[in-house]
């Protein structure tokens, strides 16, 4: 069966990609390279044996959706291609809001013109803000967003349920993503931040590896343990593998009209200074880190209640820290230190 997924070649995308293929699904690449680069096709084809058919398009058009969709006899859309960065999303909302909200509205008339029924969609455990109870579970309130980019992942699910709640012939899930992390095993595939990583886990790979001089760690005056921000870090393949189960539970149903929204986390917090920890434990590597302020718009904790994906799923984390973390030093230490430009 052919699965389109928009934004095949970025982080998540590619490792969803792998997953596909071995599940016997037929992945079709719709990415516009705008935030990945080229060599991650050949790192599928280094993993696959083959390089996955793929579209070096933007996916804002439905031109381009009508005629892969019919070229590529698409029956299932994962929908990944989006802008992520929160602090450019706050000083360029309008390239957010077009970018994100924009192609999955494009997105959704071309599969309903076109006869495509199957959807995931990227949304984000963003959408909790700052939650009232742990771990939070899909009944817990959607707070209202602290960035750009957490309020397009909002949006996106509104127009989902709407799109749905309006009788369409659509089968949709969204899946709220924790903090995915990690590499393929084999270091052909994984995380390529442009620029200074805004994430923890390839900042960390990247000052162990001497191209960041150090790791702050922004505040450990939280009221956690030991006072630094908790979060559900999951790998990266862990995640990959729940697209592939929520797209054979959406082709197994009978109903043709389906919206839901599932956590996909470990169910497990770990702290900033647990993950530094388990990083040198893991790499032998001691890392050069210092305590900062805090950052605007952290949250203080947030981990996922996951049993709903596992109940209805069938989906569950099965790989640990230890792993994820060691799987992204040995991807880091793969890749050229060009690939990490200052
Ligand atoms: N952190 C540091 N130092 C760094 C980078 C991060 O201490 O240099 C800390 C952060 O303060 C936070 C933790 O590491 O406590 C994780 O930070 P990340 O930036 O890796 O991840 P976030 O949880 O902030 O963000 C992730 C995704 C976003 C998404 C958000 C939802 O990257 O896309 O989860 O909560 F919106």
């Amino acid at each position: 069966m052919n699965v389109l997924v928009t934004g095949g070649a970025g982080f998540i995308g590619s490792h969803t990609v792998v997953s596909l293929v071995e599940a016997g699904f037929n992945p079709v690449i719709l990415d516009d390279f705008s935030n990945s680069e080229a060599g991650v096709l050949d790192g599928l084809e280094h993993i696959l044996g083959f390089k996955p058919k793929t579209y070096p398009e933007n996916c804002r058009n439905g031109d381009t959706l009508r005629r892969i969709f019919h070229e590529e006899k698409i029956e299932g859309v994962i929908h990944f291609a989006a802008f992520k960065a929160v602090g450019e999303s706050m000083q360029q909302p309008l390239k957010y809001y077009d970018n994100n909200v924009g192609s999955l509205i494009i997105l959704l008339q071309t599969m309903l013109e076109c006869g495509v029924s199957n959807l995931i969609f990227s949304s984000s455990c963003t959408v909790y803000g700052e939650p009232d109870t742990l771990p939070v579970t899909e009944e817990t309130p959607v707070k209202p967003a602290s960035s750009v980019y957490g309020n397009t992942k909002q949006i996106g699910e509104e127009i989902l349920y709407d799109s749905v709640a309006a009788g369409n012939a659509l089968k949709i899930i969204a899946l709220r993503y924790f903090n995915p992390i990690g590499a393929h095993p084999t270091a052909a595939i994984g995380e390529l931040p442009r620029g200074v990583p805004n994430n923890l886990v390839p900042f960390i790979t990247q000052t162990a590896a001497g191209l960041r001089e150090s790791l702050t760690v922004f505040g450990d005056d939280y009221p956690t343990p030991d006072g630094t921000c908790v979060r559900d870090y999951i790998h990266v393949l862990d995640l990959a593998e729940a697209h592939v189960s929520a797209l054979k539970f959406l082709l197994e149903m009978k109903a043709t009209n389906y919206y839901d929204i599932f956590n996909i986390g470990t169910g497990h917090g770990a702290s900033v200074m647990q993950l530094i920890q388990t990083f040198e434990r893991v790499t032998g590597q001691s890392l050069n880190y210092k305590i900062g302020p805090r950052r605007a718009g952290d949250v203080t904790a947030v981990y996922a209640d996951a049993y709903k994906s596992e109940q209805h799923l069938g989906w569950k984390a099965t790989r640990s820290m230890d792993l994820a973390l060691a799987d992204a030093w040995r991807w880091q230490q793969a890749i050229a230190t060009d690939k990490n430009p200052a």
